[in-house]
């Protein structure tokens, strides 16, 4: 295992990343390796990094080297080990003159982004380098940058993790249960309202969770929608979106590709699909995986999936076919 490693930022001045990047530095998530950052922000707010580099230096992290920041990707990129895809163009905002009010809008700026972070991770990334998207619509988002590299030993994920540490959350607290005992939370699906929370793969020592709590109506009427659309709750209580909580999902997912997963477990999130569980090729969904002993991430496939359970993934596997469509020129 090398003895540093570089992780680039984008977003690094936003919400998730003043949240997440001291904590990467701690020593909590790549044990003693020294972590190099490169953050990267667009050009109207780069200047504020050097806030957080001066904060990042008073806060004494043992762990720290060096600090870039800058507005050019590609720069950022090079050899880089992770890149953690945080910045994005939110719905809402004004963008070229132009209030951006659809998700079709949405997915075609935040398209282009994503189609030149791609080539410049592929040209200039380690070639065993990790993405993670973080910036929504993220599973189409990683699909893009994906697509415009494509190199087989680069791995490109969206985060889903926030989705399943909700769902352990609102599990363990139904059956008075420590989270740590809720093991194979999978999230299937897109990172958005159709995601599909599947409670009946969910186990605790070997015993299922759904057996635990017996009570379909609160799984049907409260578990599943409040999963679905904890997000905007967290809106709308807060003014603005998930930012703590997003960045320890960000961390969760960087731990678990940097640690073999234990027997009797997985982690979420959405990786490119090669046919899987029949969920068409060539789009990224929520799957179960793992990390091997070579450091490899794979789908583990031999869960098995109810009829409801499939119901529920077709709708999301739908959602993500046509977000593809509204993007394919991107692609
Ligand atoms: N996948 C998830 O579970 C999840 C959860 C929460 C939030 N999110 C998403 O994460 C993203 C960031 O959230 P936030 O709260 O930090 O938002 P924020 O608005 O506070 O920060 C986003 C930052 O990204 C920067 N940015 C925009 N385009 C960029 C680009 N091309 N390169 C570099 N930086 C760029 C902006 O300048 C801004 O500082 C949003 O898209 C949000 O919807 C995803």
């Amino acid at each position: 295992m090398k003895k540093e490693v570089k992780v680039v930022v984008t977003g690094a001045a936003g919400q998730i990343g003043y949240s997440l990047i001291p904590r990467l530095v701690d020593g909590n998530i790549f044990g003693d390796r020294v972590v190099n950052l490169s953050l990267v922000e667009i050009p109207q707010v780069v200047s504020k990094l050097e806030g957080l580099a001066m904060e990042l230096d008073d806060s004494n992290f043992p762990n720290l080297g060096s600090i870039n920041y800058t507005d050019k990707f590609a720069d950022a990129s090079k050899d880089a080990d992770w890149f953690l895809l945080v910045g994005s163009i939110p719905r809402g905002i004004v963008y070229n003159g132009k209030k951006i009010e659809e998700r079709s809008d949405l997915l075609q700026i935040n398209g282009g982004i994503f189609v030149n972070q791609g080539k410049a991770i592929a040209k200039h990334g380690d070639e065993n380098a990790k993405v993670l998207v973080v910036g929504n619509p993220a599973n189409t988002n990683a699909l893009i940058g994906k697509s415009a590299g494509n190199i087989p030993s680069q791995t490109w994920m969206a985060m889903t993790m926030l989705d399943s540490n909700r769902a352990k959350s609102m599990l363990a607290k139904k059956i008075s249960r420590n989270i740590s005992e809720i093991k194979k939370m999978i999230i299937w699906g897109n990172h958005s309202p159709t995601m599909y929370p599947d409670f009946e793969n969910a186990m605790i020592n070997n015993e299922s969770v759904a057996n635990l709590i017996n009570d379909n109506d609160w799984i049907t009427s409260e578990f599943i929608p409040n999963v679905q659309q904890r997000g905007k709750a967290v809106i709308d209580a807060r003014g603005a979106s998930s930012a703590t909580s997003a960045a320890k999902a960000a961390l969760d997912t960087v731990l678990a590709c940097e640690n073999v997963t234990p027997s009797g477990d997985c982690f979420s999130a959405a990786v490119y699909s090669d046919g899987a569980y029949d969920v068409p090729e060539g789009i990224m969904c929520g799957f179960p995986l793992m990390t091997t002993p070579d450091g490899e991430i794979e789908i583990i496939r031999d869960l098995t999936l109810s009829d409801n359970a499939r119901s529920r993934l077709n709708i999301s596997v739908n959602e993500l076919l046509t977000e593809k469509e509204a993007v394919k020129d991107l692609l």
